[in-house]
């Protein structure tokens, strides 16, 4: 059966207890954080450093880290993420002024390296890249805020970045961000994604077990 990797967004946790409840979110069944980084210029909102995932790190979190960088310049703030202890590093290519020069740098620090597609953002910029790609996150919502609504027309995308995964036959994760929630990750899954974020529809219930056990059962269908 196909590994789903259920990743808890942290934007939506308590930031006054952020080690404890990043820690909840994992025991309550999350595979892997996932950790935004809006730098108030590319996004109109502003978050977390490198130096708050080192502090997770030295809290004792010792999950998988899907860094999410939602700022520009990326290459800048690279390095400084992998030392922090980010398993992923995903980046928005129009936010690069080198996508391949980018990913090659996340390679070379030891992470797995992703491409962030907006809702708008055309998949051409998968073009020459599928061979340095581990993850493809697409966004169904546009980036910036935690609670939004799923768009949609996301579905059809999905399926054909499916696709082009398949043709290639590498081992790529298929990530969708925005508005996933128990009643519609079924259909996101049909669609293609194997890799989930979750985050108002995790943290702003008061069972975190609950909800990700409702998002598995949906998965198993
Ligand atoms: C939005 C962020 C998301 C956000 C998702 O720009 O990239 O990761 O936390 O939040 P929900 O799951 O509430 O839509
Ligand atoms: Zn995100």
């Amino acid at each position: 059966m196909k590994q789903y990797l259920i990743a808890p967004s942290i934007l939506s946790a308590d930031f006054a207890r952020l080690g404890e409840d990043t820690a909840r979110a994992l025991a309550a069944g999350g595979d892997v954080v996932h950790f935004d980084v809006m730098d108030n210029h590319y996004v109109p909102n502003l978050t977390m450093g490198p130096m708050v995932l080192k502090a997770l790190r030295d809290y004792g979190i010792t999950a998988p880290v899907d860094v999410h960088l939602m700022v520009k310049p990326v290459d800048r703030i690279i390095p400084d993420f992998a030392e922090a202890g980010a398993t992923y590093i995903t980046f928005h290519p129009e936010a690069s002024e080198h996508v391949d020069r980018s990913l090659q740098l996340i390679k070379e620090h030891g992470c797995k390296a992703g491409l962030v597609l907006n809702p708008a953002t055309s998949l051409n910029w998968l073009d020459h890249v599928m061979d340095k790609l581990d993850v493809i996150l697409l966004m169904s919502v546009n980036p910036g805020f935690g609670g939004q609504s799923f768009i949609p027309h996301t579905l059809d995308k999905l399926k054909e970045v499916r696709k082009r995964i398949d043709a290639c036959g590498r081992d790529i994760r298929l990530e969708v961000d925005g508005g996933v929630k128990a009643d519609n990750i079924g259909e996101i899954a049909a669609a293609g994604a194997d890799m989930f974020v979750a985050g108002s529809a995790i943290f702003n219930q008061p069972d975190y077990k609950k909800v990700i056990e409702e998002m598995r059962s949906e998965l198993a269908k």
